[in-house]
């Protein structure tokens, strides 16, 4: 049975980590998910990332995260960003996400094509019919099954980045820059309010993790509930 791609998206300082490592713990806990791998329903749990989820990717996130010229001519453009997320991509999907799918993988990653259309897209202005079709040949059409959008106001999560110490490349960009690519996610959500769904990231990590929990064992319930899956109870 092929897998299931669920995918964190969200701007800077939002939590998406944090949050995606709490819910493969949740994950690997829950009876559900237990039964069906022991019964080879489910092969097993993947979490990976965009970029740097291969390890080619971690060179190319290395050079779209730290790249630091000396000269201003020598910054990196906004067509050379766009393919080097897509390169990243292309291998990712490759080697990973379709091989992991196929043998039945719930594969969380954090981040995928939702962020190109935000932040190469909303962000850099780039075209967005081109992004598109530029996702459309870096993933060969796989989709996300389902994507949660961590949203948070633009100010409080850059704060929550300088809290943590070095801010990269992407973060140094302007205030105006990650307006526009929460944005994009915005308009995302409008557009495809089935598959995205939106998490209120401003609440307590542990209030958010189990507004998280409820919405994918409630997919869970969806996808596979006719092989055995049952939601746990809110409470618990
Ligand atoms: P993060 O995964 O640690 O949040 O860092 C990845 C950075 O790369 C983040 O600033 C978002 C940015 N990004 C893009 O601009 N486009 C993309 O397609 C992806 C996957 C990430």
């Amino acid at each position: 049975m092929q897998g299931k791609l669920i995918v964190f998206e969200g701007g800077e300082g939002a939590g998406k980590t944090t949050q995606l490592r709490q819910l493969a713990q949740w994950l690997n806990a829950h009876p559900s998910f237990k039964q069906l791998k022991t019964q080879g329903i489910i092969s097993g749990l993947v979490v990976t990332r965009e970029p740097g989820g291969t390890a080619l990717g971690s060179e190319i996130r290395h050079l779209l995260l730290e790249y630091n010229p000396t000269q201003p001519q020598e910054a990196m453009s906004s067509r050379t960003e766009l393919l080097l997320y897509a390169a990243d991509r292309a291998q990712h999907v490759d080697q990973c996400l379709r091989p992991s799918l196929k043998q039945g993988a719930i594969v969380v990653c954090d981040r995928y094509t939702d962020s190109t259309v935000a932040y190469q897209g909303y962000g850099r202005s780039l075209d967005l019919p081109l992004i598109h079709q530029l996702n459309d040949i870096a993933t060969g059409g796989l989709q996300s099954d389902l994507t949660l959008w961590l949203d948070l106001d633009v100010s409080a999560g850059l704060q929550r980045t300088k809290n943590r110490g070095q801010i990269d490349r992407m973060e140094k960009n302007d205030l105006l820059f990650h307006e526009r690519v929460r944005q994009g996610f915005g308009e995302l959500h409008r557009a495809h309010s089935e598959r995205i769904v939106k998490i209120d990231a401003q609440a307590s990590p542990q209030e958010v993790a189990s507004n998280i929990q409820q919405v994918i064992d409630q997919r869970l319930a969806e996808w596979y509930g006719s092989r055995g899956w049952h939601p746990l109870p809110k409470s618990a």
